[in-house]
């Protein structure tokens, strides 16, 4: 049996440690027992001893924190095993799956079993969110308390926006006594009702009913206000408009306690996208426009936009091989999101140690979760990619159920070859 797992003259980046250097990386029961220069030098290759080498880039475990599973209830779609397997070949060692289960993961009896399956599992870890409220039905508080003592990191009614005043107030002062954040999907329904994709000039060139911008942009200014006044922590899902972003930043500013997610598919498609009723670009909130990209972008760089987050949306070829205002929205993410932002990297989008930190640190602190980093002693909680891959995306090769993708055939640059939780190889490319 292989006791130790070497990462041998490999590229290591952790921004919390100011770390960018050539080093081994020594692994053993779990945690990171040497890093450094030569640090593997009096080591040879043996049945104990399984060496990783190449022109390699190591990073702390990236984690998602917007996953849907679909387990209980759409397992055609995904469920715990390849949804948890899917996020190994993507490179995360963990993902915090949202409550719009069937049932709705409002209570501990559910959140117990999500949890039990995902430990049978194994492999990249799940931190359950449990809903706002029961049934994610925005009217009556669910069991917050009691799913928390389950594992629950969050809560959030994804999928749905908590829209009184007065729940989502109660949720934030009934969330902070846990510290936990609650995750708002900001949409004012009464303004979108019908809406297939964003409102604007594509919209109504081709028919649809839009989704304005300003929907997303009243719940979050309405939210950081009741954040500012019950001192909760309060994390907006998906943030997908420039006047959001500006919300955001005087928000923080003042020292409320607000951070944000955006996905790739935000960052990187318009609303131009939707032309041609390309369901697979059916998604919510909709894809924006290039304004919007670009302050997404500059948001993320900056900081203002704390982390990246899949939204990883299963969906069957049942709902998405239908006319465009039948199809559910959502659009796979876990195992797109490295190959598709790395670019980023390439490109002087973003500083690598953003991106990273986007990936690995910013998400961990949000949910409370113990921050990978590349040290000594350290959980072995990594990721690695080989920068040099240039491929094509092909669905055919993804571990999830679904393939639901508009990025399908688009050449990216960057590949995860190894995905490694607690010092278990998770994935590994070509194995
Ligand atoms: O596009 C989306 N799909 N947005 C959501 O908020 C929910 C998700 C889903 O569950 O399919």
């Amino acid at each position: 049996m292989t006791s130790l797992l070497v990462l041998q003259q490999v590229r290591a980046v952790d921004p919390a440690r100011q770390l960018d250097a050539v080093v081994d990386i020594v692994i053993e029961r779990g945690r990171i027992i040497r890093i450094g220069r030569g640090a593997a030098s009096e080591l040879s290759p043996s049945e104990h001893v399984k060496f990783v080498r190449g022109p390699l880039t190591v990073f702390p475990g990236f984690i998602d924190l917007h996953t849907h599973l679909r387990e209980p209830g759409h397992e055609y779609k995904e469920d715990i095993a390849s949804g948890l397997k899917a996020a190994a070949h993507g490179g995360f060692v963990a993902v915090c799956s949202m409550p719009n289960t069937k049932p709705v993961n409002d209570r501990r009896s559910i959140t117990d079993a999500i949890v039990a399956r995902a430990k049978e599992v194994g492999g990249t870890r799940l931190h359950p969110i449990g809903a706002v409220t029961v049934g994610s039905e925005g009217h009556k508080l669910a069991d917050i308390g009691d799913m928390r003592l389950a594992g629950a990191v969050a809560i959030s009614d994804d999928g749905r926006c908590v829209t009184s005043s007065s729940v989502m107030r109660h949720a934030l002062e009934y969330a902070r006594t846990f510290d936990m954040p609650v995750i708002q999907h900001a949409e004012d329904h009464a303004l979108t009702e019908g809406a297939q994709m964003n409102e604007g000039a594509v919209s109504t060139r081709i028919g649809l009913r839009g989704w304005p911008r300003v929907a997303e942009d009243i719940i979050v200014a309405r939210d950081v206000l009741l954040a500012e006044a019950t001192g909760a922590r309060y994390h907006v899902a998906h943030v997908s408009t420039h006047g959001a972003v500006r919300i955001l930043r005087e928000a923080k500013s003042r020292g409320i306690r607000v951070t944000a997610e955006v996905t790739p598919h935000h960052l990187l498609l318009t609303d131009e996208s939707v032309i041609g009723y390309n369901t697979a670009c059916k998604v919510n909130p909709p894809l924006r426009l290039a304004e919007d990209v670009a302050a997404l972008r500059e948001a993320l760089a900056d900081g203002t936009i704390d982390c990246i987050a899949t939204d990883h949306a299963p969906h069957s070829g049942l709902e998405k091989d239908c006319e465009f205002s039948a199809a559910a929205p959502g659009m796979l993410g876990l195992e797109l999101c490295v190959p598709l932002l790395y670019g980023f990297v390439l490109d002087g989008t973003l500083r690598i140690e953003r991106f990273v930190d986007a990936l690995s640190q910013a998400p961990a602190g949000i949910v409370s979760l113990e921050r990978p980093t590349l040290a000594e002693g350290a959980r072995a909680d990594i990721t690695v990619i080989d920068p040099e891959a240039r491929w094509h995306i092909d669905p055919s090769k993804f571990r999830s159920k679904s393939k639901n993708t508009p990025f399908a055939g688009r050449e990216v640059r960057g590949r995860v070859t190894m995905t490694i939780v607690g010092g278990n190889v998770a994935f590994e490319f070509g194995s």
